[in-house]
């Protein structure tokens, strides 16, 4: 095959996917870093290839560049995010691409990143490499879209997923709930996790359900879990204080339940006591620990608040083909205060697939300041 000279050529785009493929590889394990992968290729032959496996290892380009070597001169390089041109943790890679002696470098977007924004383009451009920028630009868009919440809105990005029968329920009136969907669909939520970098639920979720919020050895990592409990009356022995698993934190209030407190800490729960627990405050606390994407697993309740606190930017519906019926709240919202139909949110930008015999709905709620990525020209 060789390379096609016009810009975003078929073969260009074939190569960025390869690139976004490459940057799945190490998803939910970048946090707060972007998910990027890179390509070069020489006269039609791909000669390096590289991904950025987490927070303090060196970036894509580095990887492709190493494994290029040489040949990279005169090469093009393909990358699904601007090359960086400040120094992080590592060296700016747009600096060795310029001393790698590349041609001509093609980027999926602009970095969102106000460190770099435009200036690794600039960069490149300024050491005479022709740069096309903006292939394949909703997918490399889609890819990081956590990201790009983070950058855009100093918080991360929020997923609220739920499970609900058809009727709308997601328990019986009794607060039953295990299993509203299939195995296939659980099965699915287990990868869905494994891309997110913390997963909260209130306290009623942990009395009722006792859940573990694991990949359950899934392909990927176990996010952080995250109990939210003002009164921490809590059980001290539950799957989510099984720290070895993986790492769980408990939000609470000050003063909150000492007994439950000191039971916590000795199974290595951290607990954390913030003087208003709100699902604003809670995010605030994963934004300082570099999350990227937060996994909304709660009830109804807290559902609720968190929507209304503008905590929720993305919807998992697991919708089941059953009904159960019953008046009580078991809603997947609870009262968020509107009371005219025309008040309710937009859910935009929808999916919907279908997953063994129940269907995943995904969908996306305002965003007071929309993602605008302009690609540089
Ligand atoms: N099908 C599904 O997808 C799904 C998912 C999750 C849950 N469920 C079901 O939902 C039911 C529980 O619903 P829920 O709404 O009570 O769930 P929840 O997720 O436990 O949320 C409510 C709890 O969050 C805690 N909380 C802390 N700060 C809060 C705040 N600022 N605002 C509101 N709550 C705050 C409180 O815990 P403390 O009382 O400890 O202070 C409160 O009781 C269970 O029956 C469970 O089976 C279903
Ligand atoms: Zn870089």
């Amino acid at each position: 095959m060789t390379v096609q000279e016009s810009p975003a050529s078929a073969f260009d785009r074939a190569t960025m996917q390869r690139c976004l493929e490459l940057a799945r590889t190490a998803i939910g394990r970048t946090a707060p870093n972007p998910l990027v992968g890179s390509v070069i290729v020489n006269q039609g032959n791909v000669i390096g290839e590289g991904f950025h496996p987490q927070a303090g290892e060196p970036h894509a380009e580095v990887f492709a560049l190493r494994q290029a070597g040489d040949r990279a001169r005169g090469a093009t390089l393909y990358v699904n995010l601007e090359p960086c041109s400040h120094t992080g943790r590592t060296p700016p890679c747009a600096e060795a691409i310029i001393q790698a002696g590349l041609a001509r470098v093609v980027v999926g977007m602009v970095d969102p990143n106000p460190l770099v924004a435009g200036q690794g383009i600039a960069r490149l451009r300024q050491a005479g490499i022709e740069v096309h920028v903006g292939i394949e630009a909703t997918d490399c868009q889609t890819l990081n879209e956590a990201f790009i919440h983070r950058m855009q809105h100093h918080q991360p990005f929020g997923i609220f997923k739920y499970a609900m029968t058809l009727d709308g329920k997601i328990a019986a009136s009794t607060g039953h709930s295990h299993w509203i969907t299939s195995p296939t669909a659980r099965q699915k939520v287990h990868q869905l996790r494994a891309s997110c970098d913390a997963v909260i639920v209130g306290g009623n979720t942990v009395r009722q359900d006792n859940p573990h919020l694991t990949t359950h050895d899934q392909a990927g990592s176990n996010p952080l879990r995250v109990v939210m409990s003002r009164s921490l009356d809590l059980p001290t022995d539950a799957n989510l204080w099984h720290t070895a698993v993986a790492p769980t934190i408990v939000l609470t209030e000050s003063g909150a339940n000492s007994e439950v407190k000191a039971a916590l800490l000795k199974q290595a729960v951290e607990v954390i006591e913030l003087p208003d627990l709100t699902p604003q405050s809670v995010m605030a606390q994963l934004y300082d620990r570099g999350c990227l994407s937060v996994l909304w697993e709660c009830g109804g309740t807290l559902a609720a608040t968190a929507m209304q606190q503008a905590c929720i930017h993305k919807v998992w519906a697991f919708i089941a083909p059953k009904i159960i019926g019953g008046s009580g709240g078991f809603t997947p919202v609870g009262d968020m205060g509107l009371s005219q139909m025309t008040e309710a949110l937009p859910i935009t930008r929808l999916n919907i697939q279908s997953i063994g015999p129940d269907f995943l709905l995904e969908g996306y709620l305002p965003v007071e300041n929309p993602v605008i990525n302009d690609p540089i020209p």
